[in-house]
């Protein structure tokens, strides 16, 4: 035990420098611990993350074609501009292949656009090119052994055109999917009964494609529209399974039991065997809801035991097609907190400029906003808000995401208690939200919890979520049975349908899909509240997302940290969307 400990400050101190470069370093988070030096012949995948020509162009370009004020509105970009602002200098490339080429180093990959690069190296080449001493650490919580090494240096030539190494001083531990928690289907709990004439009775205690439709006004009419599509991604070894599929639409959707989903695997993903819980909740909800808008499930696996490839692969995948799948909907997430280091943060933003190249294309990224309430996701329950703070979750506090959390009950619908939401403590709040979070900055000061929630939150954040939708006992089959499952899971699949199936209307009269809808939600919420406009969401004022020994934030009238903007209703989400 001891003579680990000493490892810690023997590394920083062995590191040696070249002139002129700087030290990168970090000290060890709590709950990992190193084991030994890492072997020299041990291979490794190493990303390097270069500087984009020009990223705040990008980042323009994808307000402009997403605001509806904008003339520009729905005009996506091409692969080939995308690329023009995405790229590397050309003096940024020529500086890094030319340091590689020093140490006899060729990338075996890199993304469409150039902007990340892609080495395999042994341990002892990947200590040399960078300064660093890869160590075995142990994640104490899961007993999991990640190699990385605490401290790195970039010769002075390359170091302004290399925003981040990836994996180097990164530690987070294995990343948890979202939900979805599965409960007795026997025993329905006992609730309000409180639906109204619109929506069966049994949606009070089970919901099905048949329920959402009624509450939300989705329709069933089959799409029909060529070239749209929804991409469903699932990572590790989920397995959506087309028999359960085939049960689920007999049962739920008999008027399109036949429909189904094309499947793809990245990085040796799962697409045979026996369902699993996320995976056919996940494909169940968007085959079942988006009536035959074509449903691409995506298995990506492990990479290198690590999910931030699987992450980057995804996308990179979806970027060098030409044309992306208009909607893609992700259940899976990790804590944001985890990557708030200087040096760790510039992955996830980098991950988070990704999803905005997908928006300048003409995609609708959507992820759940997690399970764990104000308290994220961590692996542990035990170490969450460790430091008092609260745990947003990532990627929904990505500004370019749209961040689905969760309702349940009828009349009213209130929030769902698990139903993640918060403020990002590295993403500033976008301008775009900034009426309807500060409006909500003043409830919550005036919240008779007030006193539990300060000093918990950054304010300043990105705050998430951003719509919501049922999330609780869900109708779904898994390996040949029916059960019931909860989740914000549930609810990004189910909304990822409706923009599919508005996509599937605005593409039939020669519309651009949606793209990045937030500022599109945002200024529709805006209007409605200065000329009195027509309101798109139903509004979710009841409930709050405990977590952290706190009463969590409240759901109030307008925006809120545990229902965003409020649930959709799709007839009034088409007028908006067909209006620009
Ligand atoms: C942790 O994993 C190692 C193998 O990687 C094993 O030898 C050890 O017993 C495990 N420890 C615990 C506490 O499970
Ligand atoms: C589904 O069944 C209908 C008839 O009920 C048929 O017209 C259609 O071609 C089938 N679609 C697929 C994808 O098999
Ligand atoms: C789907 O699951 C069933 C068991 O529920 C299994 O028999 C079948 O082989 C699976 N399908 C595929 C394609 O793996
Ligand atoms: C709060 O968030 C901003 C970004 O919006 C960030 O710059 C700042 O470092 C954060 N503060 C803390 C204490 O995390
Ligand atoms: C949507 O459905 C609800 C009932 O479920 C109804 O009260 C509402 O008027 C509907 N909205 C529109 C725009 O038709």
């Amino acid at each position: 035990m001891l003579l680990r400990c000493s490892l810690v400050p023997a590394l920083l101190f062995f590191a040696s420098v070249s002139k002129g470069a700087t030290l990168r370093s970090r000290t060890l988070p709590h709950d990992f611990e190193p084991v030994q030096a890492a072997p020299a012949d041990m291979m490794l995948t190493l990303v390097i993350g270069l500087q984009s020509t020009d990223r705040e162009g990008l980042l323009a370009v994808l307000g402009e074609v997403s605001h509806p004020a904008s003339p520009k509105y729905g005009q996506h970009l091409s692969k080939a501009a995308v690329a023009r602002f995405v790229a590397p200098t050309s003096q940024g490339q020529a500086a890094v292949a030319s340091w590689l080429a020093s140490h006899n180093i060729t990338p075996v990959a890199t993304s469409p656009s150039g902007e990340s690069w892609r080495i395999q190296v042994p341990v002892v080449a990947a200590n040399a090119l960078l300064n660093a001493e890869y160590t075995e650490f142990v994640h104490k919580p899961s007993n999991s052994t990640t190699v990385r090494t605490l401290s790195y240096a970039l010769p002075e030539d390359v170091e302004d055109y290399v925003r981040f190494i990836y994996p180097t001083t990164q530690f987070h531990s294995p990343m948890r999917r979202r939900g979805p928690i599965f409960e007795v289907a026997a025993s329905p709990k006992a609730r309000r009964t409180e639906a109204t004439s619109d929506v069966p009775p049994s949606c009070a205690h089970k919901i099905t494609p048949s329920c959402l439709q009624a509450l939300y006004n989705i329709t069933a009419s089959p799409a029909t529209a060529a070239g749209n599509e929804i991409a469903v991604s699932a990572f590790g070894s989920e397995v959506a399974n087309k028999t359960d599929l085939r049960l689920f639409l007999r049962e739920e959707r008999p008027d399109i039991w036949n429909a189904t989903f094309g499947e793809e695997a990245i990085d040796a993903g799962k697409l045979v065997g026996v369902g699993t819980s996320e995976a056919n909740l996940d494909t169940q909800y968007t085959v079942g809801i988006a009536s035959r808008v074509p449903t691409r499930f995506v298995s990506v696996g492990w990479q290198n035991d690590d999910e931030i490839f699987g992450f980057m692969d995804i996308i990179d995948h979806f970027l060098q097609e030409d044309r992306p799948p208009p909607v893609l909907t992700t259940s899976y997430g990790f804590d944001e907190t985890e990557w708030e280091g200087q040096h760790d943060a510039e992955v996830v933003r980098f991950l988070c400029d990704a999803y905005a190249q997908l928006g300048t294309r003409g995609t609708t990224v959507i992820f759940s906003s997690g399970d764990g309430g104000v308290a994220g996701g961590s692996f542990n329950p035990d170490q969450r808000c460790d430091s008092g703070s609260f745990v947003p979750g990532f990627p929904s506090t990505c500004p370019f995401v749209t961040s689905v959390g969760a309702t349940e009950g009828i009349n009213p619908e209130r929030a769902a208690p698990y139903s993640s939401g918060g403020f990002s403590n590295i993403f500033p709040r976008p301008a775009w939200q900034d009426s309807a979070v500060r409006a909500y900055l003043g409830a919550v000061k005036a919240d008779p919890a007030y006193g539990e929630l300060d000093g918990r939150f950054n304010a300043s954040g990105r705050a998430f979520p951003d719509v919501a939708v049922q999330g609780t006992d869900y109708a779904v089959y898994v390996a040949g049975k029916a059960r019931l499952a909860r989740g914000t899971s549930a609810a990004a699949p189910v909304f990822a349908s409706m923009i599919g199936l508005l996509n599937d209307e605005r593409l039939k009269e020669g519309k651009s899909t949606l793209g990045w809808v937030n500022p599109l939600f945002y200024y529709a919420a805006e209007e409605e509240g200065r000329h009195g406009g027509l309101r798109v969401f139903n509004d979710v004022s009841d409930g709050r997302n405990p977590g952290c020994g706190t009463r969590g934030f409240p759901a109030v009238k307008g925006w809120d940290a545990v229902t965003g903007l409020g649930t959709p209703d799709y007839e009034r989400l088409r007028n908006l969307a067909m209006g620009y």
